[in-house]
């Protein structure tokens, strides 16, 4: 369901209102409306539902709690969509984390054109009446400013990506003090998966000159703000965070990111977290992705472009940044299963397969992947 290359622009230049700073929340008091459905997760306390009915301008707010848990499925998600059409909102707010906003996409969806059907290719040009705004109460995983959404299906027992450019919010509030909370572990491996996003996105087969800068600015503040999440939290500069990893999703969302993510796809299976298997196995993919010459001068562009003396200074930026992160329990999960999974050709066979991972600069087989494997869990 992917638009043509040269639509890309079209998606690139229509950016939604991203919210951040100080108040930032405060910022929807400018977009009046009449009916406000407000879909929630677990995430959000009985206070910051009162300050967000505060923010709004709208005669009637109705809070939501989602009916799904983990990815959506069709029957999960049936009853929000039902709370919703008896209450006709012109406004959506989705807050939560990524499977949150992406059950709130597909509800948007449904209530608009309840005839949607995602195998069918040509719904990706929608006209919305309602506005979607999403507040990420997560940070790493670009959920706000990605053109899929992750559903559940039941029948096949497998993920699916439903995607269109429309799916990307009308607005996206930033706000610091959902994230500020998280723990340490959390957030350092959130920001190696949005390292993972610009590094990937920025090396990948498709070549975008727009994208490229947002890849450069969100390793740029990573490596800048690092000390936040290593000395401690300043809202400031979490926001920046934020920020960095909205734009690294941008550019995941845009150039599909590569091995690293085909891989960590397929430990989720094992229980990983996807954070978690992302830093196992980024640094092995860059390696051997650098060990070819146009990977290895996009690699050097991109430290240079991003205020490192060269690739080698990335590369190890990256890797001291992962060295931070425990990742006792994956590293036993992996070496526990590593006889099995590489005797396992179904598994690598899937990781071929991923949609999300289809942009490695090195064509990929398994050898590829088993030497990427190997260098991971050793
Ligand atoms: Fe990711």
């Amino acid at each position: 369901m992917w638009e043509p290359q040269g639509m890309y622009s079209k998606f690139l230049l229509k950016q939604p209102t991203i919210l951040f700073g100080e108040n930032a929340l405060m910022g929807l008091k400018t977009y009046a409306s009449a009916r406000v459905s407000v879909i929630f997760g677990s995430s959000i306390d009985d206070g910051y539902k009162q300050k967000l009915a505060n923010a709004l301008s709208s005669f009637e707010v109705s809070f939501v709690k989602k009916t799904w848990l983990g990815e959506p499925t069709l029957e999960t998600l049936n009853t929000t969509i039902k709370k919703i059409e008896e209450f006709q909102p012109d406004l959506i707010i989705a807050i939560g984390g990524g499977s949150v906003i992406d059950g709130a996409k597909m509800v948007r969806t449904y209530y608009e054109f309840p005839f949607f059907d995602a195998r069918e290719t040509s719904f990706s040009m929608l006209n919305w009446k309602t506005t979607f705004v999403a507040i990420p109460t997560t940070i790493g995983s670009g959920a706000e400013i990605s053109s899929a959404s992750v559903m559940y299906n039941e029948n096949e027992k497998t993920k699916e990506f439903v995607i269109s450019h429309q799916f990307i919010p009308e607005i996206i509030v930033l706000d610091a003090s959902l994230i500020e909370n998280a723990p340490k572990r959390v957030l350092l491996a959130s920001m190696v998966d949005a390292l993972s996003h610009a590094i990937e996105g920025y090396m990948s087969t498709i070549d975008n000159l727009l994208v490229d800068s947002y890849a450069e600015k969100a390793i740029q503040i990573i490596s800048q703000y690092r000390h936040v999440i290593t000395e401690g939290v300043e809202k400031e500069f979490i926001n920046k965070l934020q920020l960095a990893s909205l734009f690294a999703g941008l550019v995941q969302n845009h150039c599909i990111v590569g091995a690293t993510h085909a891989l960590a796809h397929q430990m989720s299976s094992y229980g990983l977290s996807h954070a978690g298997a992302i830093a196992l196995f980024l640094p092995a993919v860059i390696k051997k992705n650098i060990g070819s010459p146009q990977p290895k001068a996009r690699f050097d562009q991109l430290a240079k472009h991003s205020g490192f003396a060269g690739g080698s200074d990335l590369l190890s930026f990256v890797e001291d940044f992962i060295a931070e992160v425990d990742l006792t329990k994956e590293k036993d999960t992996l070496k526990k299963n590593r006889k099995n999974i590489i005797s396992d050709d179904y598994f690598f066979e899937q990781a071929l397969n991923d949609k999300g991972g289809q942009g490695n600069p090195v064509p990929m087989d398994k050898e590829f992947l088993v030497e990427v494997f190997n260098a991971a869990s050793s």
